[in-house]
């Protein structure tokens, strides 16, 4: 298991339903993602019981702020034990959490732009870069800062790992089995392709938590990767 690519997203609003999961999965996942829905009720004491429990923990709070807060926000959980930690692709923002993070053994992953932005949203920031090349130069930026992964979707991987080398860690959401409910997500490909495109971790949220049996779809998905090569 400690191998194993998939981080289950934890996107539910109270304790006792993202114990519930937890549980439920059981052996099927260790690596667990608490993003700001969760933490909004649950804060760091959550995240120290997933660790307490041998689980892994990806926290997802996409940092965004003064260098000094950034830096401090980051020193702070970095000493949790949290596995990962999601800060904004700005050069300012991804080296002052460099610098918070220090020697800890918590990896930073920078969001370049979010999925949700097209070029509207850039033209509202000023900015008239294409997203692509925004994403590109986010990427080189998050390499010299001295970031250790990127999150994207799997359709971006392929391109994000030739500009950022193979020691950058991918993690990609927007995973779906072949089949299942896409929801809201409308570029999505399945655990197969994302891995097959150089994703190191998948990050599942309803294909699982929304499962009549959340372990056995972890299974489903764990099965679905078995033997594929990794570009
Ligand atoms: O339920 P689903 O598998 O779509 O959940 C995916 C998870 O990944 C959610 O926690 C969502 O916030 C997150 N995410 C995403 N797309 C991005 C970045 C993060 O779906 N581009």
């Amino acid at each position: 298991m400690k191998d194993s690519p998939l981080i289950i997203a934890l996107d539910v609003d109270t304790v006792e339903e993202a114990r519930r999961l937890v549980n439920a999965i059981g052996h099927g996942a260790d690596f667990y993602k608490v993003g700001m829905e969760l933490y909004a009720v649950a804060g760091m004491s959550f995240v120290q019981e997933l660790l307490g429990s041998g689980k892994r923990v990806f926290l997802d709070l996409k940092l965004y702020d003064i260098s000094e807060t950034v830096k401090r926000a980051t020193r702070q959980i970095s000493r949790s034990g949290v596995t990962f930690l999601t800060v904004h692709g700005s050069k300012a923002v991804m080296q002052a959490a460099v610098e918070g993070r220090g020697d800890s053994a918590t990896r930073l992953l920078a969001v370049t732009v979010l999925t949700s932005f097209d070029q509207d949203d850039l033209a509202d920031f000023g900015f008239s870069t294409p997203v692509s090349e925004l994403v590109a130069l986010r990427v080189r930026k998050a390499v010299e800062s001295g970031i250790d992964g990127i999150v994207c979707s799997a359709l971006e991987v392929a391109k994000v790992r030739e500009i950022g080398g193979p020691g950058l860690k991918l993690v990609t959401p927007g995973v779906r089995s072949a089949g299942t409910a896409t929801g809201d997500q409308k570029r999505v490909a399945t655990p197969a392709e994302a891995i097959q495109a150089g994703a190191d971790y998948l990050v599942i949220g309803r294909q699982v938590t929304r499962a009549a049996d959340p372990k056995a779809a972890c299974e489903q998905i764990l099965n679905e990767i078995a033997g594929v090569v990794r570009r």
